[in-house]
């Protein structure tokens, strides 16, 4: 027995890109309904970056997805490159006129569950894609299986893949489950949260002979910190004390504030943009459209940018019956995306340490730091990056009122 339920948008995936369109087309009348495999707990509790860009912040607090992020949220006015164990500020109001918030991940989906389910909104957890079908007609469908084993149709008039890097509304939308541009780095993150108070009031990108790391920050008593280490690394092969140790190396001249490692994980890396973003009636955003290294802080964002545009794209198509914007989706949000893909794999190549590195790499790598930090135009290129660049139709400069 199949129950059948009909919506306007079926969306697959409650991460940040399916929670925020849900919210966004809700807003504007349009009723959707998101499916996910996962529980909520399980959403609600997976470790993930913390970087978020004015735009993004601008997005989740004037739609009110959430009134957290400026309240708990932190503005952070810039980072510091360190290399050959000298930090150099890059200073992002001066240069841009725009900041970045350091607020997690995880946080931003506690709010947009909690906004979805406040407004009533349909939200299935523990609900598994099985199909994806008729996305080139009008009345496109998804199936699923409950957590109980029941099945269910929806019936839509829009498909939308926000269901990670392991996608499967991906194959209806490229014909393949692996279609797309790509590229792999021989190396990974190590991941820690411990308990401790902040070693540096902002984030520090450390290149070192001994290998990248990254010195974040969660809050007064938890901090966030990753070093660059083997993609086939096991998180328990090393003690806190040699995780201490591999760090304090990284980052020569600051003193960092040690303390009990509570969640240690390992991050593979990838760059990855699918073939095709949208297949008739099936469109693809954040991960399951694009993957990018975490250097650049850019994955949520650039999730969220997508959605800013779908939401339009939807929003006329389906109120007005207009498919321009649709039409131009993937073509549009492609230019941001390609962008976000050179900035990470850019940040990511600057600031780590290839293992067949050879001398003339190292210094040629010390010189490409130093074009940057010696020079406004560097500072610029590169804080005009990190901050994010304005959303299409947006004016982009201009303070976020606290
Ligand atoms: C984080 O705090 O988790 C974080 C910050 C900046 C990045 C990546 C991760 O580039």
């Amino acid at each position: 027995m199949t129950t059948t339920v009909r919506t306007r948008v079926a969306i697959v995936g409650a991460g940040p890109a399916g929670l925020l369109l849900a919210h966004l087309l809700a807003e504007a009348g349009i009723e959707s309904i998101v499916l996910d495999r996962r529980s909520r707990a399980e959403i609600e509790s997976t470790i993930r970056a913390g970087i978020l860009e004015q735009e993004t912040v601008r997005v989740l607090s004037e739609s009110g997805a959430s009134e957290r992020v400026l309240a708990v949220g932190t503005r952070h006015d810039g980072i510091e490159l360190r290399f050959e164990g000298e930090g150099h500020r890059i200073d992002f109001p001066s240069l841009t006129g725009r900041s970045v918030w350091l607020y997690p991940q995880h946080e931003v989906l506690k709010d947009l569950i909690a906004a979805r389910l406040a407004a009533g909104q349909d939200l299935r957890f523990e609900t598994e894609v099985t199909g994806v079908g008729d996305v080139e007609t009008d009345r496109p469908w998804v199936t699923a299986t409950t957590a109980d084993g029941d099945a269910v149709r929806i019936d839509a008039d829009f498909v939308v893949g926000a269901d990670g890097s392991r996608s499967v509304v991906r194959p209806a939308v490229t014909g393949s489950s692996t279609g797309g541009y790509f590229r792999e780095y021989p190396f990974a993150w190590f991941g820690i949260l411990c308990e401790a108070p902040p070693s540096a009031d902002e984030l520090i990108y450390s290149n070192s002979a001994e290998g990248f790391a990254l010195i974040s920050q969660r809050s007064t008593t938890v901090q966030r910190m990753y070093f660059q280490c083997d993609p086939d690394a096991a998180p328990d092969a090393l003690s806190d004390e040699e995780i201490w140790e591999t760090l304090q190396a990284r980052v020569p001249g600051t003193a960092l504030a040690a303390g009990p490692v509570i969640q240690r994980d390992v991050l593979r890396f990838r760059s990855f943009v699918a073939h095709e973003l949208r297949h008739g009636r099936a469109v693809l955003v954040g991960d399951a459209a694009h993957t990018v290294p975490p250097t650049g802080a850019k994955g949520m964002n650039l999730a969220v940018a997508d959605v800013v545009l779908l939401d339009r794209a939807l929003q006329a198509l389906l109120l007005e019956n207009d498919a321009r914007l649709i039409d131009a989706f993937a073509e549009t949000a492609l230019r941001r995306i390609w962008k976000a893909q050179h900035f990470s794999w850019w940040m990511t190549s600057m600031l780590h340490t290839a293992r067949d590195a050879s001398d003339f790499d190292h210094r040629r790598q010390i010189g490409e730091l130093r074009s940057v930090v010696e020079s406004e135009a560097g500072q610029t290129f590169l804080a005009e990056a990190y901050t994010g660049w304005p959303h299409e139709g947006t004016p982009g400069r201009g303070s976020l009122s606290e």
